[in-house]
């Protein structure tokens, strides 16, 4: 069987995307590029906002007439697999698979299954699974904690990805990185909706910050974690970033608004002046750390003044960057239910005021590293424009001529320039750049 998936969304599904592939390679499926050249095609899908649900709607659209013209299977995964909405959607497009998040293990009997074959439950198999790394790479994600315990009125992620924070045991986690060290990765990436709620359910788990610490020490260069929510980004988190060498100093914090009223309604249990000290303490023992944050803009009731505070508390913190989102509402959350929209040309003036804010905001701090020297992974080969892509140790984009990174690995690089958005530099030295290696399948 040719298999290909399409993956939407968060850095959770690009995790799944890879598990389910790795899983169906080891039944003998073979991944194709292309959907022409498959005879199974699996959608990744996201939920979290209108516009990825319309991107599934239509290539499901495609797809079904790609079925009618050559019976092609199809399959659905992810969150919006999960939701009432998508399931409906499913059922419109004809999708002959459908395996919510936690039912990724399923994908063998749902392959040896002879009708449709649909499983939303959360199996606990989940938390076992050990998948190997990617071929070649040198960056991978891995799961720490599955699950939401907040309910932030907006959001539909309690409901696709849990609605319970599940820890994963801390022994298969510290394997998992072991084996991605031993098979060439730099760089591993600790995911979850909430990573520093990590052993909260589970009293002999060790905390987020003793976590940090121990992976720390497997001698992984790069460690990274996504996403932290303020509420409990506590003081022995930032310290134990600070004692950790290994842990990079990018720090991904969503705020969402910055009035109190605002935040209120959107059920975020903290204030503006809880953020801020929650900065504050980030500042005092990081103080080179990279800040970034989501916010929401227009979200229902959010009058001019809630928007400036918005504004003023991005000028009080000085964001390196932001990822900024038009207010979507979604079927079933409290927020659409309850309360009304805000017209589109508002939502729309709003973003792009944010917008400007960001950039300048961005070239300010970008402009700080010119000069500087930093640690570059760089990703993949050189693109047609001559440089070659990769990011350093505060997350930022950074571009070198080609010539100088002839293949994926750690540079030395200086920053000779900078824009809202990239840095540019040149090699300094060639830190770790391993010679291409048989594919690990
Ligand atoms: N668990 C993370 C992020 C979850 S979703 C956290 O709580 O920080 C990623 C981002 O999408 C959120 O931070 C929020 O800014 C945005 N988002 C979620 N629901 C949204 C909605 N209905 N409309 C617009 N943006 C939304
Ligand atoms: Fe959604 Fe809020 Fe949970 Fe984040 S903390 S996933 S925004 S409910
Ligand atoms: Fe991620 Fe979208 Fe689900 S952002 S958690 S894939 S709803």
């Amino acid at each position: 069987m040719r298999v290909h998936i399409v993956t939407y969304g968060c850095q959770m599904n690009e995790y799944d995307t890879h598990l389910v592939a790795s899983e169906l390679v080891s039944l003998g499926a073979q991944m194709v590029n292309t959907i022409e050249d498959a005879d199974f095609v699996l959608v990744n899908t996201c939920a979290v906002r209108g516009k990825p649900v319309e991107k599934v709607k239509s290539l499901l659209g495609k797809l079904k007439k790609e079925k009618e013209r050559r019976g092609l299977r199809i399959g659905m995964m992810g969150c919006l697999a999960q939701l009432e909405e998508g399931q409906e959607i499913a059922k419109r497009f004809d999708v002959d698979v459908l395996l919510g998040p936690g039912a990724l293990t399923q994908i063998e009997k749902a392959l040896a299954a002879d009708s449709k074959f649909w499983d939303l439950a959360f199996h606990e198999e989940l938390n076992r699974v050990v998948a190997p790394p990617p071929a070649g790479a040198l960056s991978a994600y891995v799961p720490i904690i599955r699950g939401c315990n907040h309910r932030c009125t907006y959001c539909v992620v309690p409901r696709t990805r849990g609605g319970v924070e599940v820890s994963r045991p801390p022994e298969l986690i510290l394997e998992e990185i072991e084996r991605l060290k031993a098979a060439g990765v730099v760089e591993v990436t600790l995911l979850g909706q909430n990573v520093n709620s990590y052993g909260n359910d589970r009293p002999e788990y060790p905390s987020f910050a003793e976590l940090l610490r121990m992976v720390g020490e497997l001698g992984i260069p790069r460690v990274r974690f996504l996403t932290s929510h303020p509420v409990n980004f506590t003081e022995d988190i930032v310290r134990a970033i600070a004692e950790t060498p290994a842990i990079t100093r990018y720090i991904h914090l969503p705020v969402q608004s910055g009035s109190d009223r605002i935040l209120r309604r959107m059920a975020r249990e903290y204030r503006r002046a809880d953020y801020l000290r929650r900065i504050e303490t980030i500042r005092d023992y990081l103080p080179d750390a990279v800040l970034s944050t989501d916010i929401i803009v227009g979200f229902p009731g959010e009058t001019e003044e809630d928007f400036e505070a918005t504004l003023s508390l991005y000028d009080e913190v000085g964001f390196d960057h932001a990822y900024m989102f038009i207010y979507s509402a979604r079927p079933g959350t409290p927020a659409a239910e309850h309360f009304e929209d805000l017209p589109r040309e508002v939502k729309v003036e709003r973003l792009k005021r944010l917008i400007e804010k960001q950039k300048a905001w961005s070239l300010e701090k970008n402009r700080a590293w010119v000069g500087k020297e930093v640690e570059v992974l760089i990703r993949g080969d050189a693109k047609e424009t001559g440089f070659a892509e990769g990011h350093d140790r505060g997350n930022h984009p950074v571009l070198v001529p080609g010539d100088q990174a002839p293949r994926p690995g750690l540079y030395r690089v200086r920053i000779t320039e900078a824009s809202p958005h990239l840095l540019f530099g040149e090699v300094t030295e060639v830190l770790h750049a391993p010679a291409p290696r048989e594919a690990v399948a």
